[in-house]
């Protein structure tokens, strides 16, 4: 089966950069949300990012414009039905994951691959939602999803040889390098990445730095392009929430634990950047 046409379930900070990338290189690309205004908003992210990379001489008025008929939107699972492959990049809870994963595998075709952009909830659960566990993998982005080169394709147990290499060959076709990674709680990257922010942001609840403090020292110091409190900007805060949360409940370890200050932002609504305010204010 080659992949010509992928769904995109979600259309947020990942989902649209995702459904953006997929269009770019040629793929016909169908993104689902429940709420036209998500979609619509997502349109309008797509049509500006384009627009910037036009203005820069990255690509002509041409790719912008087939880019943009390449992608359809809708509200209905059933227009997912001949995709390929489908991508979920809904919200970071695993009863929304099951609720996508049992939706997927009941209208896509049967030999569709069910990926997920999932950053930390395991692979082999998000299959069990499913009749076809040997075509569930992780397909991991990363923020902003039109500039980061990495994939990590997350291979569960019951992931097949083939949907990991077909994966692997999408990843490419879409301009980024996968690297295979076993199912794991936070995989690589953010077994690694989020316990760094969580300690950045103890370090600034217990007064060590102030948060421009803290973000130059590991810009400066370790060659960081962000510091980790800007970058939790950039994720959102309830993401990094989130996955501290699943690192802690799987690992039963208290090195996981969730600074209280990011808990706090969280249930204050200062999520980062989209919501224009986090350890940085946004216009
Ligand atoms: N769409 C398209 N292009 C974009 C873009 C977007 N959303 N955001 C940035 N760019 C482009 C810019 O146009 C610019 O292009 P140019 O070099 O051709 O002019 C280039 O990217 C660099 O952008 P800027 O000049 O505006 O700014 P910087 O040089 O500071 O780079 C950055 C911005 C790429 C975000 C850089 O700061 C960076 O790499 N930060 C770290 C990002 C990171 O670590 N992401 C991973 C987060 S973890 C994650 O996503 C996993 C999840 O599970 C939590």
């Amino acid at each position: 089966m080659e992949i010509e046409r992928v769904g995109v379930v979600g259309s947020g900070t990942m989902g649209h950069g995702i459904a953006q990338v997929s269009a770019m290189s040629g793929f016909e690309t169908v993104i689902l949300d429940v709420k036209q205004e998500f979609l619509d908003g997502a349109m309008k992210r797509i049509s500006s990012s384009l627009d910037k990379m036009v203005e820069k001489g990255k690509i002509t008025k041409g790719v912008k414009d087939d880019t943009l008929v390449r992608i359809k939107t809708t509200l209905d699972y059933n227009d997912l039905a001949y995709c390929d492959i489908v991508i979920e990049a809904a919200l970071e809870k695993p009863d929304v994951k099951g609720r996508v994963f049992r939706q997927l595998d009941s209208v896509c075709k049967r030999d569709a691959i069910l990926a997920t952009n999932t950053s930390s909830i395991s692979i082999d659960e998000i299959a069990k939602f499913t009749k076809r566990p040997e075509k569930v993998v992780g397909m991991h982005f990363f923020n902003p999803v039109q500039v980061m080169k990495l994939v990590e394709v997350v291979k569960g147990k019951r992931t097949s040889d083939d949907v990991a290499q077909k994966v692997r060959e999408l990843s490419e076709k879409m301009g980024k390098i996968p690297v295979i990674v076993n199912d794991a709680p936070g995989f690589v990257s953010n077994r690694v990445l989020m316990p760094m922010i969580n300690e950045a942001v103890f370090a600034l609840h217990e007064g060590v730095s102030t948060k421009e403090g803290i973000d130059s020292v590991m810009k400066l110091g370790a060659n960081h392009p962000m510091g980790p409190l800007e970058l939790a900007d950039l994720v959102g805060l309830d993401v990094c929430l989130d996955i501290m949360n699943v690192l802690h409940s799987a690992f039963k370890d208290n090195k996981y634990r969730p600074c209280p200050l990011l808990a706090k932002m969280v249930k204050d609504g200062k999520l980062g950047r989209k919501t224009g305010e986090g350890f940085y204010r946004y216009k």
